[in-house]
């Protein structure tokens, strides 16, 4: 992985996909360009998407967010992943999950991401 992942999405049929090592080329899916999504870091109205890390005894939690996203099958969190040095993790949730990933490390200082299926792509820091 070539820095920071990026995600396009396709406004048409809703694919999602993540770009590892970027490159110079258009990506397209239903006949259209495919939309870079925002890494988001600032919350809006009551719902909290910014991941929230925190050191525990075995590793690192990671909540989404500082109050708890709905995990509804309208509206959840997919999937949360932490980016540690040369070390990318992700963990899948599917509704009734509580929001929450822990992962192996000890380093606090990692990029948390999150993808909300309705409100997209969201980071602690760019
Ligand atoms: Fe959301």
């Amino acid at each position: 992985m070539t820095g920071s992942p990026e995600l396009y999405k396709c406004d048409k049929c809703g694919k999602v996909i993540m770009v590892t090592s970027p490159g110079e080329g258009k990506l397209v899916c239903c006949d259209e360009n495919m939309r870079l999504l925002e890494k988001q870091t600032a919350d809006y109205k009551n719902e909290k998407h910014v991941p929230v890390v925190e050191k525990t005894a075995g590793g690192i939690k990671v909540t989404v967010g500082s109050t708890l996203h709905p995990m509804t099958g309208e509206h959840h969190i997919e999937w949360i992943a932490v980016l540690d040095g040369d070390m990318f993790m992700a963990k899948c949730l599917k509704p009734g999950d509580e929001p929450v990933a822990e992962f192996p490390t000890s380093n606090i200082d990692i990029y948390a991401y999150e993808y909300c299926n309705i409100h997209e792509f969201w980071t602690n820091k760019k």
